[in-house]
């Protein structure tokens, strides 16, 4: 049909030895910068994404529309959608998934627990059982976080310190892919990379993220909230630069060896690894807000929370070695850097004129 044609359009490769990836989430912030790395350097790329409005699906739409500008083709559905998944694979043989849906966002477990559970439980679990009965089988790299460090207070945080104590049940839920993953591992042989992202950001990024609403509020003339710890310390996050995640992505599945198993059945011991991916430069919530004032050239009205919200961490900080030594990544932008090239695409998305764009016209010049 039409359908399976323009699907396999997206994910035949253009280079010789080209993968064939399938990438969940495509339509979300990561998915959609790692859809289009991989199509500019010649692999096969279809997604797949529910669009659900956890936040504006316009702008998944967006990033849907500039995606197919480059000939990358979602598929709008779910991942619990068994059937829809088999259907897939039957249309393309995928070398490999790059599994980055999910239900993102600490504080809204709080709101809708379930949620988290149905796409970073159940949905993880519906991609895998397809994934370990296909022949071939993919390799799978997929996105874990930060947050399963939770309230482990040992700095910088190293894949083998602990991840029992998750702060929200976000955090819980990434844990628990982590256990799920294994399983997968151990008995039908696939092939299993973990990402643990570091608080990305980005153009292109996720409205529900601080540095983005942060960004709005402050052009608005509208207070920004600050937490600090419960001893009046300052918030910290390890933030990492979209590039820098987009490149690590992309070395994980150069290095993920190929699953063992076919048809359901393991042959031998496959590849089962986790990673840090951040930035290793922790910044307190206080300077991004000082960062985006000057970008903006706008006062923020900083209003100062001396008190940790729940499901929050007190800092993040990664220790990326295992990363650097595997597929050498190595994080090259730092906070203001990424996030001059954040509000250029924020003034140029939302069409924000007058001062600000004036005011943020070399920042626009220098940055590409
Ligand atoms: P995002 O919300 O922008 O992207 C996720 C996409 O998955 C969304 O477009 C959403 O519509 C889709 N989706 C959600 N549930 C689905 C389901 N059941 N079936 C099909 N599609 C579904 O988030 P992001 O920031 O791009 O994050 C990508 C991944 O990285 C997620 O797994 C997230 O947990 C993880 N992560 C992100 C960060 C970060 O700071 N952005 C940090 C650590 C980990
Ligand atoms: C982010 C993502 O939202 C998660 O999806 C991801 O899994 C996580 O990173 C991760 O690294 O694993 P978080 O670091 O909480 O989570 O990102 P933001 O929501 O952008 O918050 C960043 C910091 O700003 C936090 O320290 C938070 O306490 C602080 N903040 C947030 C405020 O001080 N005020 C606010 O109004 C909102």
């Amino acid at each position: 049909s039409a359908w399976e044609k323009q699907i396999r359009h997206s994910a035949t490769p253009r280079r010789p030895n080209g993968f064939s990836v399938l990438v969940t989430g495509a339509g979300g912030f990561v998915g959609s910068h790692c859809s289009l790395a991989l199509k500019k350097r010649g692999d096969g790329v279809l997604g797949l994404d529910n669009f659900n409005t956890y936040y504006d699906p316009t702008l998944k739409r967006s990033r849907q529309a500039m995606l197919l500008k480059h000939q990358i083709f979602i598929v709008e559905g779910d991942l619990n959608d068994d059937k829809l998944l088999r259907k897939l694979f039957d249309v393309v043989p995928f070398t490999h998934v790059l599994h980055l849906a999910a239900q993102a966002g600490v504080r809204y477990a709080m709101q809708n627990p379930q949620s988290y559970v149905a796409s970073n439980i159940a949905g993880f679990v519906s991609l895998l059982e397809v994934c370990k009965s296909v022949n071939p089988q993919p390799a799978i790299v997929w996105a874990s976080s930060s947050s399963v460090y939770g309230l482990n207070t040992q700095n910088p945080f190293s894949e083998s310190h602990r991840t029992d104590q998750p702060a929200s049940l976000y955090a819980a839920t990434k844990k628990a892919g982590e256990e799920i993953a294994h399983t997968y591992n151990h008995i039908y042989g696939l092939s299993l990379t973990g990402l643990r992202f570091f608080t990305v950001y980005g153009p292109w990024g996720r409205p529900d993220m601080a540095y983005f609403f942060f960004t709005k509020d402050i052009l608005q003339g509208k207070p920004v909230n600050i937490y600090q710890t419960v001893d009046d310390k300052e918030v910290a996050r390890d933030f990492t630069y979209i590039d820098d995640i987009v490149k690590g992505c992309l070395g994980a599945l150069d290095t993920a060896e190929k699953s063992t198993g076919s048809g359901g059945k393991k042959k031998a011991p496959a590849q089962l690894r986790v990673y840090n991916l951040g930035n290793t430069s922790p910044v307190p919530v206080g300077k991004l807000v000082s960062i985006l004032e000057s970008l903006l050239s706008v006062k923020a009205k900083k209003h100062v929370i001396k008190m940790p919200r729940n499901g929050d961490v007190p800092y993040t900080h990664a220790n990326v070695s295992l990363a650097l030594k595997d597929f050498g990544y190595k994080p090259t932008t730092d906070l203001a850097t990424g996030l001059r090239k954040f509000v250029k695409w924020y003034v140029n998305y939302y069409g924000i004129e007058s001062r600000v764009k004036k005011e943020t016209k070399n920042v626009a010049e220098d940055s590409d």
